[in-house]
């Protein structure tokens, strides 16, 4: 493993107030969540603390606010999870902790307002982690899909509280601690989506641990120059690079790109899998996607697929049960197989 966590299972909480941060980052379409997959993974945590006595603090963020934005409220959130806990059809009640907004289940469950309204968040600022860790007598992290950002939530508020990883948390990090410690080769990363600027340069990363690495989306788009220019800078690389063509409108790869990606994956042991291939939001700009689903998940290969927008995708094609397991980190699993140590892992080692 590469990571000695503290785990949950060893921290006594009973009668303690235990501040949860969790992956509350669900896509959201007029209030309603379209994908609560993210919030089912850390789920059996929240059960843990509270059938063992445990008041809990539930927190996270959503999307990328600038300042408050009610289309990011946490409250389809704290909905989700006040019917979740089978509290009947008693309402949330709104108040304010420390200064904070939450909602308040009628249970021993209160559930912050988004994080990220706060600008202090993101800045880490130590002020505002101390005022977070004021609600709790011990913290508990299991927010893998944002443990690569170094927030106040994530590793500011542990430093004031004994801290532990939840049960997600565990098994995203053993499971991938194997992929990246013991490979089973040939290996190919398929890469895909948005947020570029976090994707870009661990491909250069990956380039070291895959034998191919196979891109497509948005990244493909606006990068093919550059990685390619990248990878032949790279000396002592393994890997073969190869960069999806788009059709006209940029808005997917070619039904061509996505046949030879799965030429090449026909000879590979395992493959990991993150962003969709195409603009899937739009069905006509699925085909990408759907075609290297199909493919993929006929292949013996082990598989990996990880990230929001990925899951939702090929939970949405019914395919996602043919993946041997599923991450519910996007960046956090590539950082993580790119062998960058995740802040928000770090604090929580022994
Ligand atoms: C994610 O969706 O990958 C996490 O919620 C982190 O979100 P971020 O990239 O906006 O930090």
């Amino acid at each position: 493993m590469l990571y000695d966590l503290k785990k949950i299972q060893d921290a006594q909480v009973k009668g303690k107030k235990v501040f949860l941060r969790a992956d509350l980052d669900v896509p959201i379409e007029n209030a309603t969540i379209k994908d609560a997959s993210r919030l089912r993974a850390w789920f059996p945590t929240l059960e843990h603390l509270l059938k063992n006595g445990a008041m809990v603090y539930l927190c996270g963020h959503m999307g990328r606010p600038e300042g408050v934005d009610e289309k990011l409220s946490l409250r389809p959130v704290a909905e989700w999870v006040n019917n979740k806990l089978e509290l009947g059809h008693i309402g949330l009640e709104e108040k304010q902790v420390n200064g904070f907004k939450a909602f308040a289940t009628k249970g021993n469950v209160t559930i912050l307002e988004n994080l990220r309204f706060y600008k202090e968040e993101e800045a880490n600022d130590d002020n505002f982690s101390q005022k977070l860790a004021e609600l709790a007598e011990i913290y508990v992290n299991d927010a893998f899909a944002s443990d690569h950002r170094a927030h106040a939530s994530i590793v500011g508020v542990p430093k004031y509280l004994p801290h532990f990883a939840g049960l997600r948390v565990q098994i995203e990090t053993e499971e991938l601690s194997n992929v990246l410690e013991n490979p089973k080769r040939p290996l190919a990363f398929i890469i895909g989506g948005a947020k570029i600027e976090t994707k870009l340069p661990l491909v250069e990363k990956m380039h070291q641990l895959a034998d191919y690495v196979l891109v497509g989306g948005e990244i493909a788009e606006n990068d093919k120059i550059l990685l390619k220019v990248q990878h032949e800078k790279l000396e002592g690389t393994r890997s073969v690079l190869l960069v999806a063509d788009l059709i006209e409108s940029t808005k997917d790869i070619t039904e061509k790109s996505a046949e030879n990606f799965l030429q090449v994956l026909q000879n590979v042991a395992s493959v990991v899998w993150n962003g969709p291939m195409g603009l899937v939001e739009e069905e006509e700009f699925a085909k990408g996607t759907r075609i290297l689903a199909d493919g993929v998940t006929k292949l013996s290969a082990y598989k990996i697929l990880g990230g929001g927008d990925t899951v939702s995708c090929i939970d949405n094609m019914k395919l996602l049960d043919k993946f041997d397991f599923v991450s519910i980190g996007g960046g956090a699993m590539l950082e993580f197989l790119a062998g960058v140590k995740l802040p928000g892992l770090v604090v929580l080692e022994n």
